[in-house]
């Protein structure tokens, strides 16, 4: 595929400066066909017989195998969630942790993490990460460990100022459990699970999937309590409701999904060329030049796909401004910062125009 033909997957190109995969994917056309034409189908043939079932069990797990791939993991230890922070909720739910506990976060989590992190029962201890560099960050990370962390809670890529945190070296150096928010990293890093206990996947951003998909990857299911089964999580059951729990990480599946959106995903996750992450770094990299130009950029080089960089006046307002010349990005509450996603589509054009706009 070509860079020419990858563009012209997304029909929003056409008209839109499209800088917000962070927040979500532009949508490609074979996605949406998939979706539309399995709408039609619910509607003329309805949800329901032997056949709908097979086929949805199916499509269940050719994504949970599409998303091992991406993960370089097994498709056993993969859970098909709606979001990252259906994948945080089901691990900190599952740990149980109590005040006896410690889990190390930091003040650049997006709530998706945060949320589940603060509402575990544990001690929370957060290290000072959002205006360091990734070693300090790393380094400001490790120094809130002590002989009471449970687990450590942070992102591959930190959401605000797009630092890319060597999540195995935390992992290396500390021995301890980490849950890896994967929200900003998976489809715009290369990313190999390696010795991370937990990692996330959301399916809405940099892999242009439709919303509400995701995934959750568990090293060890077994080590996790099932906190919230869903139909998913048992091979069989008793009248009483005791049951005996599907082997693989499918037992943290917290539910349905609808067909058209499997579908969908499998279509998106397809649609990516196998240069999509040198892409990204081109991409980023020639953002994040243009822009240091003209304006104090916060990102530092050799990051992930997101670019920060700082504004005069109210950011909501600049973002405002900027859509109505049809150029997306966001801002970063509490921050003079906007925030640009450089995806394997964008082109040197689309920065230009952002510049421009700016
Ligand atoms: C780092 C990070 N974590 C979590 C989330 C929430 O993702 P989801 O909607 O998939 O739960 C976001 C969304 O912007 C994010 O940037």
């Amino acid at each position: 595929m070509t860079f020419e033909e990858a563009r012209a997957l997304f029909p929003v190109l056409e008209r839109v400066t499209y800088l917000n995969a962070g927040t979500f994917g532009p949508l490609a056309r074979p996605t949406v066909d998939v979706m539309l034409e399995q709408a039609q189908c619910d509607l003329d043939a309805g949800r329901s017989g032997k056949t709908y079932i097979d086929e949805m069990v199916e499509h269940r797990r050719k994504v949970r195998g599409a998303i091992a791939d991406l993960l370089r993991a097994d498709p056993q230890r993969i859970s098909l969630t709606g979001s990252t922070t259906d994948g945080c909720n089901t691990v900190l739910l599952g740990l149980g942790l109590d005040p006896d506990d410690e889990i190390v976060t930091t003040d650049a989590e997006h709530f998706g993490l945060a949320g589940p992190v603060f509402s575990s029962g544990a001690i929370v201890r957060v290290a000072r990460v959002q205006s360091l560099g990734p070693e300090e960050t790393l380094e400001a990370i490790v120094a809130e460990v002590t002989p009471k962390t449970r687990l450590l809670a942070v992102s591959h890529v930190i959401w605000s100022n797009g630092v890319v945190l060597d999540v195995h070296a935390l992992k290396e150096r500390t021995g301890l459990p980490v849950l890896v928010d994967g929200a900003q990293s998976v489809g715009a890093i290369d990313v190999d699970v390696g010795a991370i206990d937990y990692y996330t996947v959301s399916g809405q951003k940099w892999l242009c999937g439709p919303e509400s998909t995701g995934a959750l990857y568990v090293a060890d299911p077994d080590a996790l309590r099932v906190a919230r089964p869903s139909f998913f999580a048992q091979q069989s059951f008793e009248p009483g409701g005791r049951y005996l729990p599907r082997e693989s990480a499918e037992r943290f599946d917290p539910g349905w999904i609808s067909v058209a959106a499997l579908r969908g995903f499998a279509a998106a996750l397809a649609c990516a060329p196998d240069w999509r992450f040198e892409r990204i770094a081109d991409a980023a990299a020639g953002c994040r030049e243009t822009l240091a130009a003209r304006v104090r950029v916060i990102t530092p080089p050799g990051q992930a796909g997101l670019v920060t960089f700082e504004v005069e006046g109210d950011p909501a307002d600049v973002v405002s401004q900027l859509l109505a010349e049809n150029v997306v990005v966001r801002y970063i509450p509490r921050t003079p910062w906007l925030r640009a996603s450089c995806g394997w589509w964008t082109s040197d054009e689309d920065v230009e125009r952002l510049v421009a706009a700016l």
